[in-house]
C-alpha cells in the first residue's frame, strides 16, 4: 500500500515497434486502472539486452516508449513512468531472487524455449533468468496487481512462487501479486496467421498493426487479414481469423462478442474487416497525435524521466533494504 492505495506494476520492452497487441493487451488497461492504484510503469531496458541490441537504437526506442506511455493517456504526475536501468534495485533484487529460483522452474518457461529457438546463436544466462528479473520488478514495489497479456501469465506464476518461497523462509516480506488480464484483447493474434500471437518481431509487416501505422495502412492490413471460407461472422474456435477480429473489435469498442455477431449478422467479411479497420484507426489516431506533440517537448520528458526515477528508486530501496537485512547482509554504517 502506498498512501492508502494498492500498488500496480507493469512494464514493456522497448524492442521493435509496439503493436496493437501491446496496446489492447496491456497499455489500454494500464490507463483504465491508473486511477484506482498507485502505479509504476517501467520501460524494461534490462530485459531488452537479453537479445542483442544496437545501443543508439535501444536508447531511442526506450525514450519513444516512455513518451508513448504518456501519449496513451498515463498522467506522469500520477503514475511513475521510468526506465528500469535507472533504478539499480531491479538488478540487485534479481540477484538475490536468483538464489531462490530453481533451474527446473526456469527450464519450463515457454518464452525461454521460444526465444532460445529464435536466437540459437545467443542463448545467454540473462535469457534464462529473465523471469527472475521480472519477479524482481514486481516484488520490488510490493505490487498487488500486474496487468499483462496472456503470454506473460507463466512469468506471473513463477513470480508468485518465488515470493511465497521467500516469505515462507523469512516471514511476510513480499506482497503476493495477482495478474490482471482484460476481458477482451488479452491475446491478439497475427492478422496473417491467427494461430500465432501478434508480435513486434514478426517479419511480415502485414501480420501486425503497429501503433504508429497511419489510418490507410491500418485499414489495408485489416482488409488483407486472413480469415476463412465459412462466410459468417461468428465467434467460435473453428474460425480463428474472425475470432481474432471480433476480439480486436470488442477490445476497442467495449462491445461483447454476441453484440458484435448481431451487429454484423448477414454482412460479408469485407464490410466487417473495414469496420474493424476503421475502429482501430480511430482508436490509434489520438494516441499518435499526442505522441507527435510530446516528441517536440524535450524538457518536459526529461523532467519526467528524472523525477520518476527518483520516486521509483525511493520505493525500490525500501524493499531492497528489508530483503538485504532478511538474507543476512550487514547493515550499512552511516
Ligand atoms: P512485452 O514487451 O513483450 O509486452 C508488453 C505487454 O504487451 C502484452 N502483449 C500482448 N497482449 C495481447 N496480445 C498480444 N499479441 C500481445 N503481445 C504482447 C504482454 O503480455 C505485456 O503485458 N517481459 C515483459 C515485460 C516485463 C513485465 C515485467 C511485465 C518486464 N517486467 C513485470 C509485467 C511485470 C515483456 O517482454 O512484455
Amino acid at each position: 500500500m502506498i498512501d492508502g492505495k494498492k500498488v500496480l506494476f507493469s512494464g514493456m520492452q522497448a524492442t521493435g515497434n509496439l503493436t496493437l497487441g501491446n496496446y489492447l493487451g496491456a497499455l489500454k488497461n494500464w490507463v483504465t486502472l491508473s486511477d484506482e492504484y498507485e502505479c509504476f510503469y517501467s520501460v524494461v531496458d534490462l530485459h531488452s539486452i537479453t537479445v542483442r541490441q544496437d545501443p543508439a537504437e535501444l536508447r531511442k526506442r526506450a525514450r519513444n516508449l516512455l513518451t508513448l506511455y504518456i501519449a496513451a493517456g498515463l498522467d506522469p504526475e500520477k503514475n511513475c513512468l521510468y526506465y528500469q536501468s535507472h533504478v539499480s534495485g531491479h538488478a540487485e533484487l534479481s540477484w538475490i531472487l536468483n538464489c531462490f529460483t530453481y533451474m527446473g522452474e526456469l527450464n519450463r518457461m515457454t518464452q525461454f524455449k521460444d526465444k532460445s529457438a529464435k536466437h540459437a546463436d545467443n542463448i545467454n544466462a540473462g535469457l534464462f533468468t529473465y523471469p527472475v528479473l521480472m519477479a524482481a520488478d514486481i516484488l520490488l514495489y510490493q505490487a498487488d496487481v500486474v496487468p499483462v497479456g496472456k503470454d506473460q501469465l507463466q512469468h506471473l506464476e513463477i513470480t508468485r512462487d518465488i515470493a511465497q518461497r521467500f516469505n515462507a523462509i523469512y516471514g511476510d516480506v513480499f506482497t503476493i501479486p495477482e495478474p490482471y488480464v482484460g476481458k477482451a484483447g488479452a491475446r491478439i493474434m497475427s492478422l496473417q496467421d491467427p494461430a500465432k500471437k501478434m508480435s513486434k518481431s514478426d517479419e511480415n509487416p502485414n501480420a501486425s498493426i503497429y501503433l504508429m501505422d497511419d489510418p490507410d495502412t491500418v485499414i489495408r492490413k485489416f482488409k488483407r487479414a486472413v480469415t476463412d471460407s465459412v462466410g459468417e461472422i461468428r465467434y467460435c474456435e473453428e474460425q480463428p481469423g474472425i475470432h481474432n477480429l471480433i476480439d480486436i473489435y470488442c477490445a476497442c469498442t467495449g462491445k461483447t462478442p454476441e453484440e458484435t455477431e448481431r451487429e454484423f449478422a448477414g454482412k460479408g467479411y469485407g464490410d466487417f474487416k473495414l469496420a474493424v479497420g476503421e475502429t482501430v484507426a480511430g482508436v490509434l489516431k489520438p494516441v499518435q497525435d499526442r505522441y507527435a506533440a510530446l516528441q517536440n517537448d524535450k524538457a518536459y520528458i526529461d523532467g519526467i524521466i528524472k523525477n520518476n526515477a527518483e520516486k521509483a528508486g525511493y520505493y525500490a530501496n525500501k524493499t531492497l533494504r528489508k530483503v538485504q537485512k532478511k538474507v543476512g547482509f550487514p547493515e550499512r554504517i552511516r
